[in-house]
């Protein structure tokens, strides 16, 4: 097409022109807590748009397989929102933030209900009630399910919704960075490229809601998909918002090990939740030293670490994980409770789980850290900008409980499309400054001028590579700091990372604006790990293993002079009411 690569370059280079799109309500990520808040916002009459990265339908909720979490006490009638509220601030280490956690306990029940009236076909117990499960450390059997379909099933039930009230997206569009109105500082466009053509879109907006989820792809091995990296915290921080609790990075303790394509896929606890048994290479039931009481069904933290330190040990298997057997329980019962768990292992493995065990080791899966939100609405500390999901930080603290995210998508989802909503009713559109937008397409455009540059693939495998092995599971300063000196090197390679081809679908491109977001996801992970100086739920330092008081403390992350700077700020201390509530370990 093109006479020569010099040509090409000049030309993709060249062209500055942008689509403008308007609408009172931008939300940003089509996964659950997105698709919730478009349905809310849309609801309460504002004009609503989703914006996602990638096809409408695929997101990370989807692997969230074995089920909701939510009091209905079908199952097991003592429970209650009481303790689940007490079971997410214990596991959550106490960091959480309360009034979130009560929040969240209380009207997860109603968002199940609502999602069934929306046509989700929960699973039953034998009387017609939507049926529950055991997970890690939830008292009770409290996990709504569909088979271990569960995310899938959310994703469906409300993409339905949000198609049948004709709410308008835009899929496969990426966006770069969020403007504010100079005289305001209220967040009013954001800068997208359409990845189907390679052009610019300049959304102006009077509210934005990040939906965007996590950071998982800035590790090796993970159960997120290639979308998941970070852009979310990276946008928020960049428009000035504060980061809270980054340190904390969720290894789900089970996941595929080989063939390597899959490595790091997700094995659904769901598998635990039904019986399964983790053995070492000699067969023993290691639970029993590390959660003597709970087993396989103690929190994340506890077992990915029991994992972890059985592979280091040297009793792990050959292939460096350990057994999962559920084989007890009959082909009949495994094929209709986790119907996902039989196909994924039999195509990718070769492995019958119905006849042989399965082989797991922890992968990461989720970051309880993110945009620091205000309970009631999801407001970030920037003006006119919310987040909700993953993206967000407040309810998880030091360790999500499973199946936890799915209820927060909905309660907060809905929350923040409210409040969006309510915020923008009647208010004059913001302005955006021209020099901004400018400056903004320079930087997104950068990557074409850059001749004999570093190729964004290889930076996204080194930032992977780094991290994994310098900021996993176990941490101590000497690694953190490895990793810390690798990131900045990393990134001075980012600054000529250079894009090769065409604008459309150009992945090289994307890489290279990914890159420098997940570089900020890194060094905020990083630099909060080191600043905690203790061990606390999923943030293991072999340097300093107790766990202090004085560090019930949020590590908020806070631009400063166009670098990180980090405050400690005390947990908000919860009312007696509800610390009455609070069943200790
Ligand atoms: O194991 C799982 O099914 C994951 C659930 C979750 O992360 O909530």
């Amino acid at each position: 097409m093109w006479s020569s690569r010099k040509e090409w370059r000049r030309v993709e280079r060249a062209d500055r022109s942008y689509d403008e799109v308007t609408c009172d309500v931008l939300i940003v990520g089509a996964g659950g807590a997105g698709l919730r808040a478009a349905i809310a916002s849309f609801d309460k009459g504002a004009k609503t748009l989703v914006v996602c990265k990638s096809l409408l339908g695929k997101a990370h909720t989807v692997m969230a397989e074995g089920g909701i979490a939510a009091a209905l006490g079908n199952v097991d009638p003592k429970d209650s929102w009481q303790v689940h509220f007490s079971d997410t601030i214990v596991e959550g280490q106490y960091l959480s933030n309360w009034r979130m956690a009560e929040i969240f306990a209380k009207e997860a029940i109603e968002r199940v209900f609502e999602l069934e009236e929306y046509g989700a076909l929960f699973d039953r117990t034998k009387e017609g009630k939507i049926s529950q499960r055991a997970f890690g450390a939830h008292t009770y059997r409290r996990l709504c399910h569909i088979g271990d379909r569960t995310g899938l099933e959310l994703i469906r039930t409300l993409q339905d919704q949000v198609i049948k009230r004709g709410v308008p997206f835009m899929d496969e569009v990426a966006l770069t960075r969020v403007m504010k109105d100079p005289a305001t500082g209220r967040a009013s466009a954001a800068l997208g490229v359409d990845i189907k053509s390679g052009k610019m879109v300049l959304f102006r907006l009077k509210a934005i809601i990040l939906a965007t989820g996590g950071c998982g792809r800035i590790y090796q091995v993970t159960s997120n998909s290639n979308e998941s990296t970070g852009d979310g915290v990276a946008m928020a921080f960049a428009a000035g918002a504060e980061l809270m609790d980054m340190e904390m990075i969720q290894f789900h303790p089970t996941g595929m090990i080989y063939p390597a394509g899959v490595r790091g896929m997700l094995v659904t606890e769901a598998v635990r939740g039904e019986g399964g048994i983790l053995t070492n290479a000699a067969g023993e039931r290691f639970m029993s030293k590390y959660d003597p009481r709970r087993m396989e069904l103690s929190a994340r933290d506890v077992v990915a670490r029991a994992i972890y330190s059985e592979i280091t040990a040297g009793r792990g298997t050959k292939s460096g994980a350990v057994y999962l057997d559920i084989t007890h329980r009959g082909p009949e019962y495994i094929k209709k409770k986790l119907p996902s768990m039989y196909d994924q292992f039999l195509e990718f493995a070769g492995i019958d789980i119905t006849k042989q065990k399965m082989e797991v080791a922890p992968t990461v899966h989720y970051q309880m850290g993110g945009v620091r939100v205000e309970p009631e609405t999801g407001a970030t500390s920037v003006k006119g900008m919310y987040a909700a999901g993953e993206v967000a930080c407040g309810l998880h603290g030091a360790n999500r409980l499973g199946g936890n995210s799915l209820s927060d998508i909905l309660v907060f989802g809905r929350r923040t499309g409210e409040a969006a909503a309510a915020e923008v009713a009647g208010m004059g559109t913001p302005s955006v400054s021209q020099a901004d937008v400018e400056s903004e397409i320079d930087r997104v455009l950068a990557p074409f001028s850059v001749v004999g540059g570093t190729n964004p693939f290889f930076l996204r495998e080194e930032i992977a590579e780094n991290m994994w092995k310098h900021v996993g599971i176990i941490r101590n300063e000497e690694d953190l700091s490895a990793g810390l000196a690798e990131v900045e090197r990393i990134r001075g390679e980012a600054s000529r990372a250079m894009a090769v081809g065409e604008r459309a679908y150009n992945e090289s491109w994307l890489s290279c604006l990914q890159v420098t977001d997940m570089l900020l996801g890194c060094e905020a992970v990083i630099r909060s790990a080191l600043e905690r100086k203790e061990s606390r739920g999923a943030h293991t330092r072999s340097d300093y293993p107790g766990k202090e008081d004085r560090w019930l403390v949020n590590i908020i992350t806070i631009p400063k002079d166009g670098a990180i700077a980090h405050e400690m700020r005390p947990v908000p201390q919860m009312p007696p009411e509800l610390a009455a509530l609070i069943v200790k370990e």
